[in-house]
């Protein structure tokens, strides 16, 4: 069996991006099921009801959120409406949606659960460690991935070390730089720091060059604004499970710059 997981959806170039590449991708190999951290996929945070359908209807089953799950508050209409869309398990109870799932996969039963990290962070969020403990102690499933939606390397490291065997795969999410630390741990769960980003490639994170160098160098308050045309980035990981013990055998990460008009 054959979970991709694509990183951070930026903006309608990067959603744009993804329609194409899970094409590409599913003709190339077997690929069962297709989750993507959506977050930043409307005009570079938040995610409206359109095009949360916009990429299912790109092949995605599941999608996932993060720190920016609220920069359009229209999700706090929809978040309940669908089971295919998780919002950080470890939010306040009060907020609408769940964070963590399980999804019928021809027979297998596949758990997602989203979690947001605590160091760097600026959402005030339960401990992310217990929440992934309360779900684990009542959690039936074969597969069970994990996107850590955080910024410090350490942070989601010590997560990954901390369930080692306990869950299939911890994938970091929102730094949008993919890094090179992919392996499977000791007691064969799958890692990876950060997947990375699916957006414009000559940009930062995303933004245009000139706003984020701006804000940076001088201190001047800029509008970050989403850089929507030239070569794009695609950022994913691949992720192989044994077929009869459900562990997972191998993970790929997949990084791709495209020229325009390849997407
Ligand atoms: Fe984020």
């Amino acid at each position: 069996m054959n979970v991709l997981f694509i990183g951070d959806i930026v903006g309608k170039i990067g959603r744009d991006i993804v329609y194409s590449m899970i094409e590409k991708i599913t003709s190339e190999n077997a690929i069962d099921f297709i989750i993507a951290n959506g977050e930043n996929a409307t005009h570079g945070k938040g995610l409206t009801e359109a095009h949360f359908n916009e990429l299912l209807d790109s092949g995605i089953d599941v999608i996932t959120l993060g720190n920016h799950y609220a920069a359009k508050k229209e999700i706090f209409n929809y978040l309940d409406t669908y089971e295919n869309i998780l919002r950080p398990q470890n939010l306040h109870k009060s907020i609408p949606g769940v964070g963590t799932n399980v999804y019928d996969c021809n027979g297998v039963k596949i758990r997602v659960t989203n979690l947001l990290g605590r160091v760097y962070m600026s959402l005030d969020v339960d401990n992310p460690f217990d929440a992934l403990n309360d779900i684990i102690e009542n959690d039936d499933s074969d597969i069970h991935i994990v996107d850590f939606h955080a910024e410090a390397t350490g942070e989601k490291y010590a997560l990954a070390c901390g369930f080692d065997g306990r869950v299939s795969a911890v994938l970091g999410t929102h730094t949008h730089v993919q890094t090179r630390d992919y392996r499977i741990l000791s007691n064969g769960t799958a890692y990876i720091s950060d997947v990375g980003m699916c957006g414009p490639y000559d940009s930062i994170l995303g933004v245009k060059k000139e706003d984020v160098v701006t804000r940076t160098w001088t201190g001047t308050p800029t509008v970050f604004e989403i850089k929507e045309d030239g070569s794009g980035l695609f950022s994913a990981c691949l992720l192989s499970f044994d077929d009869k013990t459900y562990e997972c055998i191998n993970i790929r990460p997949i990084y791709m710059v495209l020229e325009e008009g390849e997407y």
